[in-house]
């Protein structure tokens, strides 16, 4: 196994399809399970169910969702954009503008502007996978006085990068896809009950073809890091 900074750094987003005839290995399936189980979380509560789904009915009928589109996202994704490789390098951090539809890329961007044919186009449907992991949390069970379930909230992020953690080891691609967390039809699907949350939703598999190379950025660790008081930075940091 790589060790484990390498592994860190060689994770990635992976939103490209997926092979849908090659499904994940139990075994393999049974590691990112187990990742999820060893995860820290406050209070111990544990505080997920992960629903593996790997039947194809159900997956179309996922896919077939038309994700809803949030002006309030679009709205709010355009400071973090960047509209070259050079204005990323330089900010390291965000995102490529180029990984959105042209009219996302607009910071007056109107859904009532749009017109059906265009919002149709704009609701992209997601690329195919053998599989997705859907985690769900009881909002109801909060970590003990944490306002808004902050802890809970942050339990849940440590459960999605074990499980990336493991899958990026054996070789498996995954790509978060938030937007059916907000999209109903998927708990009807799913029967998840009502009180529930979906947390995120990941799509995971091989990929068909190799990935596009693209840039990643990170800000540097003397850019976050601070010594002792908030603001004083150390060299040796750099
Ligand atoms: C909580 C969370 C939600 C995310 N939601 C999405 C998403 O809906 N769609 C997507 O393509 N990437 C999503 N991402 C992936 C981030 O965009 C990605 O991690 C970031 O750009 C860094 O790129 P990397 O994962 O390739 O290192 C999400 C990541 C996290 C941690």
């Amino acid at each position: 196994m790589a060790d484990i900074l390498n592994l860190i750094r060689n994770r990635k987003s992976l939103r490209v399809p997926f092979d849908p005839d090659r499904p994940v290995a139990r075994e393999d399936l049974l590691k990112i399970l187990e990742a999820a189980r060893w995860s820290p979380t406050a209070h111990n509560m544990q505080n997920f169910e992960i629903i593996v789904v790997d039947d194809p009915e159900i997956l179309q009928a996922i896919g077939n969702i038309k994700r809803p589109i949030s002006e309030t996202f679009i709205r709010e994704n355009y400071p973090h954009l960047s509209f070259s490789e050079e204005e990323l390098s330089k900010k390291k951090t965000g995102l490529l503008a180029t990984m959105f539809p042209p009219s996302w890329r607009n910071p007056d961007f109107r859904l009532t502007q749009t017109d059906e044919k265009e919002t149709a186009s704009l609701q992209r449907p997601m690329p195919e996978s053998p599989a997705l992991l859907v985690v769900v949390y009881d909002p109801g069970k909060r970590a003990p006085a944490s306002e808004g379930d902050f802890l809970g909230i942050i339990s849940l992020g440590c459960a999605l990068e074990n499980m990336w953690l493991m899958a990026e080891s054996l070789g498996i691609g995954l790509h978060i896809v938030s937007s059916l967390g907000s999209a109903p039809e998927v708990k009807t699907i799913l029967r998840i009950p009502h009180d529930l949350i979906i947390a995120f939703s990941c799509r995971f598999g091989y990929p068909v073809s190799r990935p596009a190379k693209h840039l990643q950025v990170r800000r540097d660790v003397k850019d976050f890091a601070h010594h002792n008081r908030f603001g004083a930075r150390e060299k040796g940091f750099a």
